[in-house]
């Protein structure tokens, strides 16, 4: 039974709520908005309190909880997105537990796709500490045993130095982590496909393919989110209703609000950057 058979009421109107630990979720809005081009989103970095890769589950799920209390109540979103590797590893089966009348749609570093699509079945993976030790990403781990050789790398101090805009500290970590992983490339035990377990990397993906060369294959999670979100929606009907003729820049006039708890030009400068688009973003404390 549909929510909206069940009774509950129509909140097509209403936005969608996308939160990450800081600007990484921007990649994950971008498939948003390319797959939903009608809807309203409302987007939160905590940047104030990131990094959440190298914090203890505790901190991962108050922040989790405290942000989706504050969009339900101040923008009476219809539906969630946790736009964090992190988060969604540590908070997401309690945030559903606690809010069950909300859609929430989370996202977890592409290993699926990636042994179905990769020749050599070697596959390196970058994502952060608390991504990598989450029992979520453990029992996904297993589900896929035999099917491919996985390489993990926890990528320290990473997602701050992309939040930061910090170049050398990129490349420094970026350097240091591929190499220690092993050979890339499409020879018989190379690593012919990089899984960007963080919702921040595809932002330095250029980066990384300098290192590890043309022949490896990137994969991403924003895409199969925005899917699954499309999905949910129609479950419930709450999706805007599309308009058979919608322009491909319908989505240029549609609002985007953003909020960070940190930095506000750090967070404007991605947006710009990432979603070319310019915007008022608003500084707000969530407790
Ligand atoms: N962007 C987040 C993720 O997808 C985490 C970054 C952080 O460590 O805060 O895991």
């Amino acid at each position: 039974m549909t929510r909206a058979q069940a009774g509950y009421a129509d909140r097509s109107a209403s936005a969608i709520g996308v939160f990450d630990s800081g600007v990484g979720g921007i990649s994950v809005l971008r498939a948003l908005r390319d797959e939903l081009p009608l809807e309203k989103f409302v987007y939160v970095a905590d940047s104030g309190h990131a990094p959440y890769g190298e914090r203890d589950d505790a901190h991962v799920i108050t922040r989790s909880h405290a942000i989706t209390r504050y969009l339900l109540v101040q923008h009476r979103i219809k539906a969630l997105v946790v736009a964090c590797n992190t988060a969604t590893a540590a908070a997401i089966k309690l945030l559903r537990q606690d809010f069950p009348d909300l859609p929430i749609v989370g996202i977890e570093p592409a290993l699926k796709p990636a042994a179905l699509s990769s020749k050599t079945k070697v596959i390196g993976v970058l994502a952060t500490r608390g991504t990598l030790n989450s029992e979520k990403f453990r029992s996904l781990l297993a589900s896929l045993h035999g099917q491919a050789r996985f390489v993990l790398q926890p990528c320290d101090g990473l997602a701050d130095a992309i939040e930061h805009g910090d170049a050398t500290k990129m490349i420094a970590i970026c350097a240091d982590s591929t190499g220690a992983m092993g050979q890339f490339g499409q020879e018989q035990a190379s690593m012919d496909t990089l899984v960007l377990g963080c919702t921040h990397y595809p932002f330095i993906a250029d980066t990384l393919r300098n290192l590890v060369g043309d022949q490896v294959a990137f994969l991403e999670g924003g895409v199969p989110v925005a899917r699954q979100t499309r999905r949910l929606l129609a479950q419930c009907n709450w999706l805007v209703q599309q308009i058979a003729d919608a322009t491909p820049d319908a989505h240029v006039a549609m609002p985007i609000q953003f909020f960070t708890t940190g930095d506000t030009e750090n967070l404007q400068t991605a947006v710009n950057r990432w979603l070319e688009l310019k915007v008022d973003v608003q500084s707000i404390t969530i407790s």
